[in-house]
């Protein structure tokens, strides 16, 4: 068989067995062809005439096999998250697409804070992976890039993704969101925190079985978790120092009021890519 009639195959495969789009699946078949060829999507559209070994098609089924039990991206222990290859595994939440398109903006606003006090010191608070923090400390080499989490597992991830990074200016501490943080110590936080309620009976079956719960669930509606964070965030930002959060979609109001409430100014709500108000951006007018 032909790798072009593999991938083909097992594009149909999923698109039978799983409830990924047609568009997913076809994206996931080449991924697993990737890994196990051991090339990039462009080399790959080379080769699609050459025939597959039967110990290639043997690895390819049983990934092909183990995707209806979990993610691809826990199977192959990685995720392309902005420029690089994450490792990912059971412990952290797998970066989210709406996630990677923030980073645009944080450089963005950032970029303003930095040519007006020449310092930037940024909390990734949360950080699962890592891939916003390095991602964030590799774009930018004059920022020093906090990364914290408080399950010591996910440390464990974001310190291995650290070799990912390009410059001497990533660090990884275990903390609960802003608790060993001093007055005045930081500029710029960002956080995904866990924002769905405990009660929430719509979220994804695979998301519920394969993620873990530390990273998805707050109390008080999904929204515990980020009052602490911003009620913390006014004492620990430097003035005109700068919060980005994200949220459930049907959370940015109550997120912009919470913010209002605690005097934060420049209040934006942003929307992802469907539309839905997912990040809010505020600055301290305190510090
Ligand atoms: C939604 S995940 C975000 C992971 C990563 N930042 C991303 O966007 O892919 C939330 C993260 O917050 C961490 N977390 C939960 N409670 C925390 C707390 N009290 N203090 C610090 N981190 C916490 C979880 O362990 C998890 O890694």
């Amino acid at each position: 068989m032909t790798i072009l009639q593999a991938i083909k195959e097992a594009a149909h495969f999923l698109e039978k067995k799983t409830a990924l789009s047609k568009e997913e699946c076809k994206i996931e078949a080449d991924y697993i062809f990737m890994h196990i060829l051991k090339t990039c999507k462009s080399k790959l559209y080379t080769i699609l005439d050459e025939k597959i070994s039967e110990t290639k098609t043997e690895k390819i089924n049983a990934i092909l096999q183990l995707r209806l039990k979990k993610p691809l991206s826990q199977i192959l222990n990685k995720h392309l998250f902005y420029n690089d290859e994450f490792y990912i595994n059971d412990k952290v939440l797998i970066p989210r697409p709406e996630t990677e398109s923030f980073i645009d903006e944080i450089l963005r606003q950032g970029d303003l804070f930095y040519k007006e006090k020449n310092r930037c010191v940024l909390l990734d608070a949360g950080t699962g992976s890592g891939c916003v923090g390095i991602t964030i400390a590799n774009e930018r080499s004059d920022w020093q890039v906090i990364m914290s989490d408080i399950s010591m597992d996910a440390i464990k991830v974001a310190k291995r993704n650290v070799l990912l990074s390009k410059y001497n200016n990533v660090s990884v501490i275990c903390s609960d969101w802003l608790k060993p943080f001093a007055y005045d110590s930081l500029d710029i936080i960002f956080s995904n925190p866990p924002y769905i309620s405990t009660n929430d009976l719509q979220i994804d079956k695979s998301v519920l079985d394969n993620e873990p719960s530390i990273a998805l669930f707050s109390t008080e509606d999904g929204l515990g978790d980020i009052k602490k964070i911003i009620r913390n965030a006014k004492k620990t930002l430097s003035h005109s120092g700068m919060l980005f959060l994200e949220n459930g979609c049907s959370q940015s109001l109550t997120v912009k009021s919470i913010l209002e409430s605690e005097d934060f100014t420049d209040i934006r709500v942003h929307l992802d890519y469907n539309k839905c108000g997912r990040f809010t951006s505020s600055k301290n007018k305190n510090g």
